[in-house]
Protein backbone atom coordinates (compact mmCIF):
# COMPACT_ATOMS: atom_id res chain seq x y z
CA UNK A 1 0.00 0.00 0.00
CA UNK A 2 1.32 3.18 -0.89
CA UNK A 3 2.26 6.13 1.29
CA UNK A 4 0.45 9.03 0.30
CA UNK A 5 0.78 11.55 2.62
CA UNK A 6 1.10 12.39 5.93
CA UNK A 7 -0.91 13.75 8.78
CA UNK A 8 -1.03 17.59 9.81
CA UNK A 9 -3.93 18.10 11.77
CA UNK A 10 -6.29 15.56 13.68
CA UNK A 11 -9.70 17.17 15.02
CA UNK A 12 -11.57 14.55 16.20
CA UNK A 13 -12.85 12.35 13.18
CA UNK A 14 -11.52 14.71 10.72
CA UNK A 15 -8.04 14.63 9.92
CA UNK A 16 -6.10 16.84 7.22
CA UNK A 17 -2.95 15.34 5.79
CA UNK A 18 -0.60 16.96 3.44
CA UNK A 19 1.47 15.64 0.44
CA UNK A 20 -1.70 13.86 -1.15
CA UNK A 21 -0.67 13.95 -4.85
CA UNK A 22 -2.53 11.85 -6.97
CA UNK A 23 -5.33 11.45 -4.12
CA UNK A 24 -8.97 11.04 -5.41
CA UNK A 25 -12.34 12.50 -4.05
CA UNK A 26 -13.60 9.48 -1.91
CA UNK A 27 -10.94 7.81 -2.13
CA UNK A 28 -10.98 4.79 1.00
CA UNK A 29 -7.34 5.38 2.50
CA UNK A 30 -5.98 3.98 5.65
CA UNK A 31 -4.70 6.60 8.22
CA UNK A 32 -1.73 6.46 10.72
CA UNK A 33 0.30 3.71 11.89
CA UNK A 34 -2.45 1.72 13.15
CA UNK A 35 -4.04 1.99 9.62
CA UNK A 36 -7.57 3.38 10.38
CA UNK A 37 -10.60 3.07 7.75
CA UNK A 38 -10.71 6.86 6.42
CA UNK A 39 -12.63 8.57 3.66
CA UNK A 40 -11.39 11.91 1.28
CA UNK A 41 -14.06 14.45 1.52
CA UNK A 42 -12.42 17.42 0.54
CA UNK A 43 -9.45 17.98 -1.58
CA UNK A 44 -7.69 21.40 -1.97
CA UNK A 45 -3.96 21.01 -3.83
CA UNK A 46 -2.30 18.51 -2.16
CA UNK A 47 -3.98 18.80 1.20
CA UNK A 48 -6.91 16.14 2.07
CA UNK A 49 -9.56 16.16 4.45
CA UNK A 50 -10.07 12.57 5.54
CA UNK A 51 -13.20 11.34 7.72
CA UNK A 52 -12.45 8.49 9.86
CA UNK A 53 -14.24 5.90 10.42
CA UNK A 54 -12.45 5.00 13.99
CA UNK A 55 -11.53 6.67 16.91
CA UNK A 56 -8.62 9.20 16.19
CA UNK A 57 -7.56 9.34 19.93
CA UNK A 58 -3.46 9.04 19.69
CA UNK A 59 -3.34 9.93 16.14
CA UNK A 60 -0.23 12.48 15.66
CA UNK A 61 0.60 14.75 12.82
CA UNK A 62 3.74 13.19 11.03
CA UNK A 63 1.67 9.60 10.97
CA UNK A 64 1.75 8.33 7.15
CA UNK A 65 -1.69 8.29 5.68
CA UNK A 66 -1.82 5.11 2.81
CA UNK A 67 -3.63 5.39 -0.57
CA UNK A 68 -6.20 2.48 -1.87
CA UNK A 69 -7.15 4.04 -5.30
CA UNK A 70 -10.87 2.73 -3.89
CA UNK A 71 -14.00 4.23 -3.31
CA UNK A 72 -15.58 3.08 0.19
CA UNK A 73 -17.29 -0.24 -1.22
CA UNK A 74 -18.79 -3.06 0.42
CA UNK A 75 -18.29 -6.45 -0.02
CA UNK A 76 -21.73 -7.93 -2.07
CA UNK A 77 -22.28 -11.95 -1.52
CA UNK A 78 -23.32 -14.45 0.26
CA UNK A 79 -22.95 -14.72 3.90
CA UNK A 80 -24.68 -10.99 4.24
CA UNK A 81 -28.02 -12.39 5.70
CA UNK A 82 -27.84 -11.81 9.62
CA UNK A 83 -25.24 -10.15 9.71
CA UNK A 84 -24.43 -7.18 12.39
CA UNK A 85 -22.02 -4.52 10.61
CA UNK A 86 -20.90 -1.29 11.88
CA UNK A 87 -21.04 1.63 9.25
CA UNK A 88 -18.46 0.67 6.87
CA UNK A 89 -19.61 -2.91 6.90
CA UNK A 90 -17.26 -4.21 9.61
CA UNK A 91 -19.18 -7.67 10.99
CA UNK A 92 -18.97 -6.54 14.61
CA UNK A 93 -19.69 -10.29 15.81
CA UNK A 94 -16.58 -11.53 13.94
CA UNK A 95 -14.77 -8.46 15.31
CA UNK A 96 -15.65 -9.44 19.02
CA UNK A 97 -14.79 -13.02 18.53
CA UNK A 98 -11.08 -11.93 16.62
CA UNK A 99 -10.17 -9.33 19.31
CA UNK A 100 -12.50 -9.90 22.01
CA UNK A 101 -13.53 -6.49 22.74
CA UNK A 102 -16.92 -5.39 21.16
CA UNK A 103 -14.87 -3.51 18.55
CA UNK A 104 -11.08 -2.77 18.12
CA UNK A 105 -8.92 0.17 15.92
CA UNK A 106 -7.41 -1.08 12.82
CA UNK A 107 -8.72 -4.21 12.88
CA UNK A 108 -9.24 -5.57 9.81
CA UNK A 109 -12.22 -8.70 9.47
CA UNK A 110 -13.90 -9.82 5.73
CA UNK A 111 -17.18 -8.70 6.08
CA UNK A 112 -18.66 -12.21 4.35
CA UNK A 113 -16.62 -15.02 5.26
CA UNK A 114 -14.00 -15.88 3.06
CA UNK A 115 -13.48 -19.67 4.76
CA UNK A 116 -17.18 -20.48 4.78
CA UNK A 117 -17.98 -23.13 1.68
CA UNK A 118 -20.96 -22.46 0.01
CA UNK A 119 -23.34 -25.11 -2.36
CA UNK A 120 -23.43 -23.50 -5.41
CA UNK A 121 -25.82 -24.57 -8.03
CA UNK A 122 -25.34 -23.02 -11.60
CA UNK A 123 -28.37 -22.37 -14.04
CA UNK A 124 -25.66 -21.52 -16.91
CA UNK A 125 -24.07 -23.45 -19.46
CA UNK A 126 -20.28 -23.07 -20.89
CA UNK A 127 -20.55 -21.18 -24.08
CA UNK A 128 -23.24 -19.40 -22.72
CA UNK A 129 -23.69 -15.37 -23.63
CA UNK A 130 -23.72 -13.54 -20.21
CA UNK A 131 -24.38 -9.50 -19.66
CA UNK A 132 -24.60 -7.21 -16.35
CA UNK A 133 -27.23 -8.47 -14.27
CA UNK A 134 -27.28 -12.44 -15.15
CA UNK A 135 -28.05 -14.98 -12.81
CA UNK A 136 -24.22 -17.60 -13.34
CA UNK A 137 -26.15 -19.82 -9.78
CA UNK A 138 -27.85 -19.80 -6.73
CA UNK A 139 -27.28 -20.54 -3.25
CA UNK A 140 -28.87 -21.32 -0.33
CA UNK A 141 -27.51 -18.45 1.95
CA UNK A 142 -30.20 -19.38 4.54
CA UNK A 143 -33.31 -21.10 4.56
CA UNK A 144 -35.27 -18.11 4.12
CA UNK A 145 -32.97 -16.23 1.30
CA UNK A 146 -32.00 -18.01 -2.23
CA UNK A 147 -28.86 -15.85 -2.92
CA UNK A 148 -28.64 -15.44 -6.87
CA UNK A 149 -25.21 -15.12 -7.86
CA UNK A 150 -24.80 -12.68 -10.08
CA UNK A 151 -22.64 -10.80 -12.82
CA UNK A 152 -21.63 -7.64 -11.26
CA UNK A 153 -23.29 -4.72 -13.13
CA UNK A 154 -20.31 -3.30 -14.09
CA UNK A 155 -19.47 -6.27 -15.88
CA UNK A 156 -18.64 -6.38 -19.73
CA UNK A 157 -20.45 -9.56 -19.95
CA UNK A 158 -19.61 -12.25 -22.47
CA UNK A 159 -18.89 -16.03 -23.27
CA UNK A 160 -18.54 -18.23 -20.42
CA UNK A 161 -16.10 -20.14 -20.88
CA UNK A 162 -15.27 -22.15 -17.97
CA UNK A 163 -18.52 -22.73 -15.03
CA UNK A 164 -18.16 -24.77 -12.20
CA UNK A 165 -19.92 -27.81 -11.45
CA UNK A 166 -22.32 -27.61 -9.09
CA UNK A 167 -20.90 -27.81 -5.46
CA UNK A 168 -19.02 -26.39 -2.27
CA UNK A 169 -17.13 -23.42 -3.11
CA UNK A 170 -15.98 -19.93 -1.08
CA UNK A 171 -16.69 -16.69 -2.17
CA UNK A 172 -12.92 -16.24 -2.74
CA UNK A 173 -12.95 -19.02 -5.61
CA UNK A 174 -13.71 -18.67 -9.10
CA UNK A 175 -16.75 -19.85 -10.27
CA UNK A 176 -17.09 -18.51 -13.90
CA UNK A 177 -14.57 -17.00 -16.45
CA UNK A 178 -16.26 -15.08 -19.13
CA UNK A 179 -14.51 -14.01 -21.98
CA UNK A 180 -15.09 -10.59 -23.05
CA UNK A 181 -14.17 -7.82 -26.05
CA UNK A 182 -10.88 -7.00 -23.83
CA UNK A 183 -9.78 -10.10 -22.25
CA UNK A 184 -11.30 -12.79 -19.77
CA UNK A 185 -12.99 -12.11 -16.49
CA UNK A 186 -12.68 -14.29 -13.41
CA UNK A 187 -16.60 -14.36 -12.10
CA UNK A 188 -16.39 -15.06 -7.64
CA UNK A 189 -19.66 -15.23 -5.65
CA UNK A 190 -19.12 -12.35 -4.25
CA UNK A 191 -18.40 -8.56 -6.03
CA UNK A 192 -17.64 -5.01 -4.20
CA UNK A 193 -19.62 -1.88 -5.35
CA UNK A 194 -18.68 1.59 -4.02
CA UNK A 195 -21.48 2.63 -1.57
CA UNK A 196 -21.95 6.02 -3.00
CA UNK A 197 -22.71 5.04 -6.42
CA UNK A 198 -26.09 3.61 -6.78
CA UNK A 199 -26.67 0.22 -8.76
CA UNK A 200 -28.38 0.59 -12.17
CA UNK A 201 -31.24 -1.40 -13.37
CA UNK A 202 -32.99 -1.51 -16.74
CA UNK A 203 -35.90 0.48 -15.71
CA UNK A 204 -38.22 1.97 -12.57
CA UNK A 205 -41.88 0.60 -12.26
CA UNK A 206 -45.17 2.42 -10.82
CA UNK A 207 -45.31 1.55 -7.10
CA UNK A 208 -48.51 -0.07 -7.37
CA UNK A 209 -47.71 -2.93 -4.89
CA UNK A 210 -48.12 -1.96 -1.56
CA UNK A 211 -45.80 -2.99 1.45
CA UNK A 212 -48.18 -4.81 3.84
CA UNK A 213 -47.19 -3.90 7.20
CA UNK A 214 -49.58 -5.55 9.61
CA UNK A 215 -50.26 -2.38 11.02
CA UNK A 216 -53.72 -1.20 9.95
CA UNK A 217 -53.46 2.38 10.61
CA UNK A 218 -50.34 2.11 8.01
CA UNK A 219 -52.13 -0.41 5.56
CA UNK A 220 -55.65 1.12 5.44
CA UNK A 221 -55.19 4.62 5.73
CA UNK A 222 -51.68 5.50 4.46
CA UNK A 223 -50.29 2.83 3.04
CA UNK A 224 -46.41 2.31 1.89
CA UNK A 225 -45.66 0.74 -1.85
CA UNK A 226 -43.07 -1.23 -2.50
CA UNK A 227 -40.27 0.67 -3.48
CA UNK A 228 -41.76 3.56 -1.86
CA UNK A 229 -40.14 6.38 0.79
CA UNK A 230 -41.34 7.03 3.96
CA UNK A 231 -40.65 9.00 7.25
CA UNK A 232 -41.89 8.64 10.70
CA UNK A 233 -41.02 11.48 12.57
CA UNK A 234 -41.78 11.97 16.60
CA UNK A 235 -40.79 13.31 19.83
CA UNK A 236 -38.92 11.64 22.39
CA UNK A 237 -41.17 8.38 23.04
CA UNK A 238 -43.44 8.49 20.71
CA UNK A 239 -43.04 5.09 19.14
CA UNK A 240 -40.66 5.55 16.35
CA UNK A 241 -38.85 2.35 17.52
CA UNK A 242 -41.52 0.36 18.30
CA UNK A 243 -43.24 1.25 14.54
CA UNK A 244 -40.18 0.24 12.66
CA UNK A 245 -39.59 -2.72 14.67
CA UNK A 246 -43.01 -4.09 13.60
CA UNK A 247 -41.77 -2.72 10.23
CA UNK A 248 -39.50 -5.16 10.18
CA UNK A 249 -40.77 -8.00 11.95
CA UNK A 250 -44.23 -8.37 10.14
CA UNK A 251 -43.46 -6.47 6.77
CA UNK A 252 -44.05 -8.90 3.38
CA UNK A 253 -40.47 -7.63 2.21
CA UNK A 254 -38.28 -10.65 1.34
CA UNK A 255 -35.09 -9.14 3.60
CA UNK A 256 -34.90 -6.87 6.33
CA UNK A 257 -32.03 -3.97 6.51
CA UNK A 258 -32.16 -2.00 9.68
CA UNK A 259 -29.74 0.72 10.52
CA UNK A 260 -29.10 2.02 13.94
CA UNK A 261 -28.14 5.27 13.71
CA UNK A 262 -26.72 7.02 16.91
CA UNK A 263 -29.23 6.10 18.55
CA UNK A 264 -28.63 5.40 22.64
CA UNK A 265 -26.11 2.60 23.17
CA UNK A 266 -28.51 0.84 25.99
CA UNK A 267 -31.24 1.05 23.30
CA UNK A 268 -29.20 0.14 20.11
CA UNK A 269 -27.57 -2.95 22.29
CA UNK A 270 -30.98 -4.31 23.09
CA UNK A 271 -31.63 -4.38 19.02
CA UNK A 272 -28.49 -6.72 18.81
CA UNK A 273 -29.95 -8.73 21.42
CA UNK A 274 -33.85 -8.99 20.89
CA UNK A 275 -33.93 -9.38 16.70
CA UNK A 276 -31.19 -12.54 16.76
CA UNK A 277 -34.51 -13.67 19.31
CA UNK A 278 -37.14 -12.86 17.35
CA UNK A 279 -39.08 -15.32 14.75
CA UNK A 280 -40.05 -14.54 11.19
CA UNK A 281 -43.82 -15.04 12.07
CA UNK A 282 -44.35 -16.09 8.37
CA UNK A 283 -42.45 -19.36 8.39
CA UNK A 284 -41.34 -19.91 11.88
CA UNK A 285 -37.63 -19.28 10.99
CA UNK A 286 -35.39 -17.13 12.94
CA UNK A 287 -35.78 -13.36 11.82
CA UNK A 288 -32.06 -13.08 11.48
CA UNK A 289 -32.41 -15.85 8.42
CA UNK A 290 -33.97 -12.55 6.58
CA UNK A 291 -32.33 -9.48 8.20
CA UNK A 292 -29.33 -7.34 8.27
CA UNK A 293 -28.16 -5.16 11.04
CA UNK A 294 -26.12 -1.95 11.07
CA UNK A 295 -25.58 -0.42 14.47
CA UNK A 296 -24.05 3.08 14.76
CA UNK A 297 -24.70 3.52 18.71
CA UNK A 298 -23.74 7.27 19.60
CA UNK A 299 -20.64 6.28 21.26
CA UNK A 300 -19.39 4.92 18.12
CA UNK A 301 -17.20 7.22 15.78
CA UNK A 302 -19.37 9.98 14.09
CA UNK A 303 -18.20 9.23 10.91
CA UNK A 304 -18.75 5.72 10.46
CA UNK A 305 -22.42 6.75 11.02
CA UNK A 306 -22.56 9.07 8.20
CA UNK A 307 -21.06 5.95 5.80
CA UNK A 308 -24.05 3.39 7.41
CA UNK A 309 -26.93 4.36 5.36
CA UNK A 310 -24.91 4.22 2.12
CA UNK A 311 -23.81 1.40 3.14
CA UNK A 312 -27.35 -0.26 4.33
CA UNK A 313 -28.70 1.32 1.14
CA UNK A 314 -25.82 -0.65 -1.33
CA UNK A 315 -26.40 -3.56 0.37
CA UNK A 316 -30.27 -3.40 0.19
CA UNK A 317 -30.02 -2.75 -3.41
CA UNK A 318 -27.79 -5.80 -3.85
CA UNK A 319 -30.56 -7.85 -2.85
CA UNK A 320 -33.53 -6.12 -4.93
CA UNK A 321 -31.10 -7.16 -7.97
CA UNK A 322 -31.43 -10.64 -7.04
CA UNK A 323 -35.55 -9.76 -7.91
CA UNK A 324 -36.16 -9.27 -4.00
CA UNK A 325 -38.40 -6.96 -1.87
CA UNK A 326 -36.64 -5.33 0.29
CA UNK A 327 -37.15 -3.41 3.37
CA UNK A 328 -34.34 -0.52 4.92
CA UNK A 329 -35.84 1.07 7.74
CA UNK A 330 -32.82 4.18 9.62
CA UNK A 331 -33.64 4.79 12.96
CA UNK A 332 -33.04 7.68 12.91
CA UNK A 333 -31.83 9.97 10.43
CA UNK A 334 -31.20 12.88 12.17
CA UNK A 335 -28.64 11.08 14.19
CA UNK A 336 -27.13 10.71 11.06
CA UNK A 337 -27.57 14.53 10.37
CA UNK A 338 -25.77 15.27 13.23
CA UNK A 339 -22.79 13.60 11.95
CA UNK A 340 -22.69 15.82 8.83
CA UNK A 341 -23.24 18.36 10.88
CA UNK A 342 -20.37 17.44 13.21
CA UNK A 343 -18.17 16.36 10.49
CA UNK A 344 -18.76 19.80 8.04
CA UNK A 345 -18.31 21.87 11.34
CA UNK A 346 -14.94 20.16 11.89
CA UNK A 347 -14.28 21.09 8.35
CA UNK A 348 -15.15 25.06 9.02
CA UNK A 349 -17.59 24.90 6.38
CA UNK A 350 -19.97 27.52 6.35
CA UNK A 351 -23.15 26.32 8.43
CA UNK A 352 -26.80 26.80 6.86
CA UNK A 353 -29.88 25.96 9.17
CA UNK A 354 -29.03 25.20 12.43
CA UNK A 355 -25.61 24.18 11.73
CA UNK A 356 -26.46 22.14 9.04
CA UNK A 357 -24.23 22.02 6.23
CA UNK A 358 -25.95 23.28 2.89
CA UNK A 359 -26.00 19.97 1.48
CA UNK A 360 -28.14 18.48 3.90
CA UNK A 361 -31.06 18.20 1.43
CA UNK A 362 -29.04 16.72 -1.37
CA UNK A 363 -28.08 13.90 0.46
CA UNK A 364 -31.38 13.63 1.92
CA UNK A 365 -32.87 13.56 -1.89
CA UNK A 366 -29.80 11.16 -2.35
CA UNK A 367 -30.99 8.91 0.10
CA UNK A 368 -34.39 8.22 -0.82
CA UNK A 369 -33.96 8.44 -4.50
CA UNK A 370 -32.29 5.02 -3.97
CA UNK A 371 -35.58 3.56 -3.40
CA UNK A 372 -37.78 2.18 -6.16
CA UNK A 373 -39.33 -0.52 -7.86
CA UNK A 374 -37.98 -1.75 -10.52
CA UNK A 375 -36.86 -4.00 -13.13
CA UNK A 376 -33.59 -5.44 -13.04
CA UNK A 377 -30.81 -6.18 -15.19
CA UNK A 378 -30.03 -9.24 -16.69
CA UNK A 379 -31.92 -12.88 -17.42
CA UNK A 380 -33.86 -13.59 -16.15
CA UNK A 381 -36.30 -11.38 -15.78
CA UNK A 382 -37.13 -9.75 -12.55
CA UNK A 383 -38.58 -7.11 -10.45
CA UNK A 384 -37.31 -6.12 -6.89
CA UNK A 385 -37.63 -3.16 -4.75
CA UNK A 386 -35.91 -1.38 -1.91
CA UNK A 387 -38.46 0.77 0.35
CA UNK A 388 -37.08 2.91 2.29
CA UNK A 389 -38.58 4.28 5.89
CA UNK A 390 -36.51 6.66 7.79
CA UNK A 391 -37.32 7.85 11.74
CA UNK A 392 -36.66 11.21 11.79
CA UNK A 393 -36.39 12.58 15.78
CA UNK A 394 -36.82 16.38 15.25
CA UNK A 395 -35.95 18.12 18.83
CA UNK A 396 -38.80 19.21 20.73
CA UNK A 397 -41.10 17.20 18.63
CA UNK A 398 -40.89 20.45 16.05
CA UNK A 399 -41.83 19.62 12.82
CA UNK A 400 -40.58 22.56 11.53
CA UNK A 401 -36.77 21.73 12.13
CA UNK A 402 -34.56 20.95 9.01
CA UNK A 403 -33.99 17.22 8.81
CA UNK A 404 -38.12 17.04 9.03
CA UNK A 405 -38.92 19.32 6.37
CA UNK A 406 -36.20 18.26 4.19
CA UNK A 407 -37.00 15.04 4.31
CA UNK A 408 -40.79 15.54 3.70
CA UNK A 409 -39.40 17.22 0.31
CA UNK A 410 -38.32 13.98 -0.77
CA UNK A 411 -40.45 11.16 0.99
CA UNK A 412 -44.26 10.12 -0.59
CA UNK A 413 -45.01 8.63 3.06
CA UNK A 414 -45.77 11.00 6.20
CA UNK A 415 -46.31 9.33 9.52
CA UNK A 416 -46.96 11.85 12.11
CA UNK A 417 -46.14 10.54 15.62
CA UNK A 418 -48.42 12.58 17.91
CA UNK A 419 -47.14 13.01 22.23
CA UNK A 420 -50.72 13.60 22.60
CA UNK A 421 -51.97 10.54 21.33
CA UNK A 422 -48.97 8.69 22.92
CA UNK A 423 -49.75 10.42 26.00
CA UNK A 424 -53.05 9.05 26.16
CA UNK A 425 -51.63 5.63 25.50
CA UNK A 426 -53.26 5.81 21.65
CA UNK A 427 -50.84 3.60 20.50
CA UNK A 428 -49.58 3.81 17.59
CA UNK A 429 -49.29 7.29 17.99
CA UNK A 430 -50.29 8.24 14.29
CA UNK A 431 -52.06 11.12 13.57
CA UNK A 432 -54.25 10.27 11.22
CA UNK A 433 -54.92 14.32 10.53
CA UNK A 434 -51.39 14.88 10.12
CA UNK A 435 -50.44 11.61 8.37
CA UNK A 436 -50.36 11.31 4.69
CA UNK A 437 -49.52 9.14 1.94
CA UNK A 438 -48.90 10.03 -1.73
CA UNK A 439 -49.35 5.86 -2.48
CA UNK A 440 -53.22 5.28 -2.09
CA UNK A 441 -54.57 5.78 -5.47
CA UNK A 442 -51.72 3.57 -6.77
CA UNK A 443 -52.07 1.25 -4.10
CA UNK A 444 -55.91 0.68 -4.26
CA UNK A 445 -56.04 -1.41 -7.52
CA UNK A 446 -53.96 -4.30 -5.87
CA UNK A 447 -56.15 -3.88 -2.75
CA UNK A 448 -59.46 -3.93 -4.89
CA UNK A 449 -57.92 -7.17 -7.06
CA UNK A 450 -56.59 -9.38 -4.02
CA UNK A 451 -58.76 -8.09 -1.07
CA UNK A 452 -61.82 -6.27 -1.48
CA UNK A 453 -62.79 -4.56 -4.34
CA UNK A 454 -64.58 -1.72 -2.66
CA UNK A 455 -61.64 -0.70 -1.14
CA UNK A 456 -60.88 2.77 -1.79
CA UNK A 457 -64.94 3.55 -1.69
CA UNK A 458 -64.68 2.00 2.04
CA UNK A 459 -61.58 3.57 2.50
CA UNK A 460 -62.99 7.00 1.58
CA UNK A 461 -66.50 6.36 3.65
CA UNK A 462 -64.35 5.38 6.52
CA UNK A 463 -61.65 8.55 6.36
CA UNK A 464 -64.12 10.91 6.14
CA UNK A 465 -66.06 9.60 9.49
CA UNK A 466 -62.51 10.51 11.00
CA UNK A 467 -62.02 13.79 9.56
CA UNK A 468 -65.89 14.86 10.58
CA UNK A 469 -64.76 14.41 13.91
CA UNK A 470 -61.87 16.47 13.20
CA UNK A 471 -64.08 19.18 12.37
CA UNK A 472 -67.05 18.60 15.16
CA UNK A 473 -64.30 18.35 17.74
CA UNK A 474 -63.22 22.15 16.96
CA UNK A 475 -67.32 23.51 17.33
CA UNK A 476 -67.48 21.38 20.38
CA UNK A 477 -64.48 23.28 22.05
CA UNK A 478 -66.61 26.42 21.04
CA UNK A 479 -69.43 25.28 22.14
CA UNK A 480 -69.55 22.51 23.94
CA UNK A 481 -70.96 19.23 23.44
CA UNK A 482 -74.60 19.99 23.38
CA UNK A 483 -74.12 22.25 20.52
CA UNK A 484 -74.46 19.53 17.92
CA UNK A 485 -77.39 17.41 16.62
CA UNK A 486 -77.56 14.02 17.32
CA UNK A 487 -76.56 12.93 13.86
CA UNK A 488 -73.70 14.64 14.35
CA UNK A 489 -72.99 13.43 18.07
CA UNK A 490 -73.07 9.94 16.25
CA UNK A 491 -70.04 10.55 13.74
CA UNK A 492 -68.17 11.59 17.46
CA UNK A 493 -69.38 8.21 18.42
CA UNK A 494 -68.46 6.03 15.99
CA UNK A 495 -64.90 7.74 15.32
CA UNK A 496 -64.18 6.75 18.97
CA UNK A 497 -65.00 3.25 18.57
CA UNK A 498 -62.53 3.43 15.60
CA UNK A 499 -59.82 5.23 17.03
CA UNK A 500 -60.45 2.64 20.03
CA UNK A 501 -60.88 -0.55 17.93
CA UNK A 502 -59.23 -0.19 14.43
CA UNK A 503 -56.40 2.66 14.84
CA UNK A 504 -55.35 1.50 18.09
CA UNK A 505 -52.74 -1.39 17.79
CA UNK A 506 -50.65 -3.01 20.95
CA UNK A 507 -47.33 -4.11 19.25
CA UNK A 508 -47.50 -6.19 22.65
CA UNK A 509 -50.87 -8.37 22.16
CA UNK A 510 -50.31 -11.62 20.82
CA UNK A 511 -53.12 -11.14 17.84
CA UNK A 512 -53.25 -7.91 17.02
CA UNK A 513 -49.76 -7.24 16.82
CA UNK A 514 -49.83 -7.96 13.06
CA UNK A 515 -53.36 -7.41 11.16
CA UNK A 516 -53.44 -8.97 7.95
CA UNK A 517 -54.84 -7.01 4.89
CA UNK A 518 -58.25 -9.61 4.47
CA UNK A 519 -58.75 -8.77 8.56
CA UNK A 520 -58.47 -5.00 7.65
CA UNK A 521 -61.34 -4.92 5.77
CA UNK A 522 -63.36 -6.94 7.08
CA UNK A 523 -62.94 -4.44 9.90
CA UNK A 524 -63.00 -1.71 7.87
CA UNK A 525 -66.09 -2.78 6.55
CA UNK A 526 -68.02 -3.29 10.15
CA UNK A 527 -67.20 -0.16 11.32
CA UNK A 528 -68.57 1.62 8.22
CA UNK A 529 -71.69 -0.96 8.43
CA UNK A 530 -72.14 0.37 11.58
CA UNK A 531 -72.19 4.01 11.13
CA UNK A 532 -74.33 3.53 8.51
CA UNK A 533 -77.27 1.63 10.39
CA UNK A 534 -76.89 3.93 13.06
CA UNK A 535 -77.46 6.76 10.70
CA UNK A 536 -80.85 4.94 9.69
CA UNK A 537 -81.50 4.17 12.66
CA UNK A 538 -81.49 7.74 13.81
CA UNK A 539 -83.67 9.13 11.43
CA UNK A 540 -86.17 6.79 11.77
CA UNK A 541 -86.69 7.91 15.45
CA UNK A 542 -84.12 5.32 17.39
CA UNK A 543 -82.72 6.78 19.82
CA UNK A 544 -78.77 8.20 20.32
CA UNK A 545 -79.14 6.94 23.74
CA UNK A 546 -80.03 3.67 22.59
CA UNK A 547 -78.10 3.09 19.73
CA UNK A 548 -75.11 4.02 22.35
CA UNK A 549 -76.92 1.32 24.77
CA UNK A 550 -76.09 -1.34 22.08
CA UNK A 551 -74.16 -4.35 23.80
CA UNK A 552 -72.29 -4.87 20.02
CA UNK A 553 -70.06 -1.93 20.56
CA UNK A 554 -68.02 -3.48 22.88
CA UNK A 555 -67.71 -6.73 20.97
CA UNK A 556 -66.61 -4.69 17.85
CA UNK A 557 -63.87 -3.08 19.43
CA UNK A 558 -62.84 -5.83 21.28
CA UNK A 559 -62.71 -7.83 17.87
CA UNK A 560 -59.33 -6.77 17.14
CA UNK A 561 -57.88 -9.17 19.64
CA UNK A 562 -60.43 -11.36 20.04
CA UNK A 563 -60.48 -12.58 15.99
CA UNK A 564 -57.20 -14.08 15.11
CA UNK A 565 -56.16 -13.39 11.20
CA UNK A 566 -57.24 -16.90 10.98
CA UNK A 567 -60.72 -16.94 12.10
CA UNK A 568 -62.14 -14.49 9.84
CA UNK A 569 -65.38 -16.00 9.43
CA UNK A 570 -66.14 -15.01 13.15
CA UNK A 571 -66.59 -11.33 11.43
CA UNK A 572 -69.43 -12.69 9.49
CA UNK A 573 -70.97 -13.72 12.70
CA UNK A 574 -70.56 -10.52 14.90
CA UNK A 575 -71.99 -8.22 11.26
CA UNK A 576 -75.04 -10.42 11.86
CA UNK A 577 -75.13 -9.93 15.15
CA UNK A 578 -74.77 -6.50 15.00
CA UNK A 579 -77.50 -6.47 12.05
CA UNK A 580 -79.96 -8.36 14.40
CA UNK A 581 -79.29 -5.94 17.12
CA UNK A 582 -80.22 -2.78 14.91
CA UNK A 583 -83.79 -4.50 13.91
CA UNK A 584 -84.57 -5.29 17.24
CA UNK A 585 -84.24 -1.15 17.81
CA UNK A 586 -85.85 -0.72 15.07
CA UNK A 587 -88.73 -2.91 15.61
CA UNK A 588 -89.03 -0.95 19.31
CA UNK A 589 -89.25 2.32 17.69
CA UNK A 590 -91.94 0.83 14.95
CA UNK A 591 -94.19 -0.65 17.52
CA UNK A 592 -93.76 2.39 20.17
CA UNK A 593 -96.29 4.92 20.55
CA UNK A 594 -93.09 7.71 20.03
CA UNK A 595 -92.49 7.34 16.79
CA UNK A 596 -90.62 10.95 16.21
CA UNK A 597 -92.87 12.04 13.38
CA UNK A 598 -91.05 10.41 10.07
N1 LIG B 1 -47.53 0.16 18.69
C1 LIG B 1 -47.29 0.22 20.01
N2 LIG B 1 -47.89 -0.63 20.85
C2 LIG B 1 -47.69 -0.60 22.16
N3 LIG B 1 -46.88 0.27 22.76
C3 LIG B 1 -46.22 1.15 22.01
C4 LIG B 1 -46.40 1.19 20.59
N4 LIG B 1 -45.65 2.19 20.10
C5 LIG B 1 -45.03 2.74 21.15
N5 LIG B 1 -45.36 2.14 22.30
C6 LIG B 1 -44.90 2.49 23.66
O1 LIG B 1 -44.14 3.70 23.61
C7 LIG B 1 -42.85 3.52 24.19
C8 LIG B 1 -41.82 4.38 23.48
O2 LIG B 1 -41.70 3.96 22.15
P1 LIG B 1 -40.33 4.05 21.34
O3 LIG B 1 -39.19 3.61 22.14
O4 LIG B 1 -40.57 3.40 20.03
O5 LIG B 1 -40.23 5.63 21.12
P2 LIG B 1 -39.16 6.44 20.27
O6 LIG B 1 -39.93 7.45 19.50
O7 LIG B 1 -38.31 5.51 19.50
O8 LIG B 1 -38.33 7.15 21.41
P3 LIG B 1 -36.87 7.80 21.37
O9 LIG B 1 -37.10 9.21 20.92
O10 LIG B 1 -36.45 7.72 22.78
O11 LIG B 1 -36.05 7.00 20.43
C9 LIG B 1 -42.61 2.03 24.06
O12 LIG B 1 -41.72 1.57 25.02
C10 LIG B 1 -43.99 1.44 24.24
O13 LIG B 1 -44.31 1.32 25.59
MG1 LIG C 1 -36.23 5.22 19.44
Amino acid sequence: MPVRGRIIWVAGPAVRAEGMMGARMYETVYVGEEKLIGEIIKLTGDVAFIQVYENTSGLRPGEPVYGTGQPLTVALGPGLIGSIYDGVQRPLVSIAKAVGSFIKRGVHVPPIPLDKKWLFKPTVKKGQKVSAGDTLGIVEETPLIQHKVIVPPNSKGGEIVEIVDEGEYTVEETIAIVKTNIGEEQLKMYHRWPVRQPRPFRERLDPVVPLITGQRVLDTLFPMAKGGTGCIPGAFGTGKTVTLHQLAKWSDAKVILHIGCGERGNEESEILIKFPEMTDPYSGRPLMERTILIANTSNMPVAAREASIYTGVTIAEYYRDMGYDVLLVADSTSRWAEALREISGRLEELPAEEGYPSYLSSRLAEFYERAGRVKTLGNPERVGSVTIVGAVSPPGGDFTEPVTTHTLRFVRVFWALDPNLAYSRHYPAINWIQSYSAYVETVSRWWEENVDKEWFKLRHEFYQILRREDELLEIVRLLGPEALPDDEKLILDVARMIREGFLQQSAYDEVDSVCKPEKQVKMLKLYVKFYKLAAHALERGVQLKDIRAMKIIAELIRSKSTIPNERLELFNELEKKMEEEFRQLMVTVSSGVTVGGR
